[in-house]
């Protein structure tokens, strides 16, 4: 198996989590950073991303290097906004012809709104996703049941 995780982290949850799968999984990173950073401090972090979100918009991000072929499963990682997707995430499905045989989710969130996000994401690939994961902050708030469950999913993927 070859997995590619492509992710977006605001404050360093998801990419937390990103890291600690890869290691598990021996999969790939991609992390997908916008063009233009949304502000990540005060009510305006809030305003932007959460209107971004809500209007699910398609940022322009910033070059990367992607190869559908070389991968058969993609786990996509993102901090729920506003019960959504981030919204790099959104122009990544759209900017790709997505052809892995499986994809799988995971998703950090301060208190709800992932199994929603969830949804969002499965409409937006066109595909169900095999497997998720939904983390309460991991990198703010750590625990080692988290990162048990991190190995539970990475276990369900291998
Ligand atoms: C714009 C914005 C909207 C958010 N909306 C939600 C939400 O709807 N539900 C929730 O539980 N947490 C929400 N959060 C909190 C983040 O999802 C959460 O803290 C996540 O772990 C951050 O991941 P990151 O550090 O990778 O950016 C929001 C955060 C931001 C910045």
């Amino acid at each position: 198996m070859k997995a590619l995780i492509v992710y977006y982290s605001m404050s360093g949850n998801t990419e937390y989590a990103a890291g600690r799968i890869a290691d598990r999984l021996g999969a790939d990173l991609l992390r997908l950073e916008p063009e233009k950073a949304y502000p990540d401090s005060g009510i305006r972090k809030f305003l932007w991303g959460g209107k971004s979100a809500v209007m699910a918009e398609e940022p322009r991000l910033k070059p990367y290097q992607f190869d559908a072929e070389a991968y058969d499963t993609v786990i996509f990682g993102f901090p729920v906004w506003a019960g959504n997707i981030t919204p790099p995430i959104r122009t990544f499905i759209s900017e790709n012809e997505m052809g892995a045989a499986r994809y799988a989710a995971f998703a950090c969130q301060g208190g709800s709104g992932a199994g929603k996000a969830f949804g969002k994401l499965q409409a937006c690939l066109g595909h169900d996703l095999v497997k998720t994961l939904v983390l309460i902050d991991p990198k703010d708030k750590p625990d080692p049941a988290k990162d048990r469950q991190i190995d539970a999913f990475c276990n369900a993927l291998a």
